[in-house]
């Protein structure tokens, strides 16, 4: 069967909708009218913490570990701002994976793929064959850490992306490193308790292009998921779209463009390790009209073969054990045989149900 017409149900990588540049959104493309998009989304009014200080000001630190905190109890998401990652190495990595996406299809294709065990993979869809609708995004996975693992398996055009790409890459998997200690402090774990782990572990990148579209208002660049991670870690460029569903009251919010900030998630992983106190919270990417949306997405969790489960500090009597260990090897298993709607989602079948 044909399946790159406009009439067909959907379109394989390399001749997306997206990647073509078309102008308008096919059918294929269009969701539910429950689920579109609202013009004039509320922005979301959610902490924007300054790092400076943190690693090496005592009092500082009480402060923003205490925000970091509260940030993930109450919106399970923050920005951050002095963080210590020069403007150079945000600009230059967005301006790589910019570079990256508007190369022929031809050099893109070397790395297209639909296994999800792939360590570097081109890809559009979330699932092929398995989505019901296709969403506006174009992305580059790659795996980063330690970054002489995987690095020459990335692209090398533009002759550059090692470099800028992998020089943010370290930067930021520091940076996640430093933050998740301040979360495991703020749980009274002190701020130790996963840096080894992390430290052996994985960090996903994923560098997303959201081509502009001239109906932003009947698809999306990402449907509504959360992430398979400790924490997340969003680098944008000047374009928004990242919205959140508020802990609150479920509304959809955008996150607001903050110049050299860093977006920071809550992720499944550590819902489990805090046994629920930390939510990992539902996000969706939204389009536009106007220009493409450069993201870089940094994933950071525990080694492939490792099981998270809750901290035993973080379960008593009043706490019972909300979550199943598992491992981020049994998520690659999951989501190689599910899609990522988020009813569906692998943090679901952890959950222990009451
Ligand atoms: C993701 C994601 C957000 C963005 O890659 O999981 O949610 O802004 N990305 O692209
Ligand atoms: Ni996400």
């Amino acid at each position: 069967m044909k399946k790159n017409n406009e009439s067909s149900s959907s379109f394989p990588i390399g001749e997306t909708a997206q990647e073509k540049r078309y102008s308008h959104a096919p059918e294929c493309y269009k969701l539910q009218p429950f689920d579109r998009p609202r013009p004039n989304t509320e922005i979301a009014d959610i902490p924007i913490i300054d790092m400076e200080g943190m690693c090496d000001d005592p009092m500082r630190r009480i402060k923003v570990v205490q925000d970091i905190g509260n940030a993930c109890k109450l919106s399970g998401f923050f920005q951050v701002v002095n963080h210590g990652i020069s403007q150079p190495i945000l600009d230059g990595a967005i301006s790589t994976a910019a570079r990256f996406f508007d190369l022929p299809t031809k050099e893109k294709e070397k790395f297209m793929s639909n296994e999800v065990h792939e360590p570097v993979r081109y890809g559009t869809s979330i699932q092929d064959g398995l989505d019901k609708v296709q969403f506006w995004r174009v992305f580059l996975k790659q795996y980063a850490h330690p970054l002489k693992e995987w690095v020459h398996l990335w692209p090398n055009n533009p002759p550059e992306y090692r470099q800028k790409m992998g020089d943010y890459a370290v930067a930021v998997q520091k940076m996640a490193i430093d933050i998740m200690g301040a979360i495991t402090e703020s749980l009274g774990l002190g701020p130790t308790y996963l840096t080894t782990k992390l430290d052996d572990g994985m960090q996903v990148m994923f560098v997303n292009c959201y081509p502009r579209c001239s109906q932003p208002e009947l698809a999306l660049g990402l449907p509504p998921h959360t992430d398979y991670t400790c924490i997340t870690i969003v680098l944008q460029n000047s374009a928004d779209g990242l919205e959140i569903r508020d802990l609150g009251d479920g509304s959809w919010r955008l996150i607001p463009l903050v110049r050299s900030a860093l977006q920071v998630n809550v992720g499944d992983y550590l819902e489990v390790l805090s046994n629920g106190r930390y939510k990992s919270v539902v996000h969706r990417v939204t389009l536009n009209n106007e220009k493409a949306r450069i993201s870089i997405s940094s994933l950071h969790s525990l080694g492939m073969d490792v099981k998270m489960e809750s901290a035993k500090e973080l379960v008593d009597e009043e706490h019972p054990k909300g979550y199943k260990e598992s491992s981020f090897n049994d998520f690659l298993d999951f989501i190689s045989k599910n899609n990522l709607e988020e009813e569906k989602s692998f943090l679901k079948t952890v959950k222990i149900q009451k």
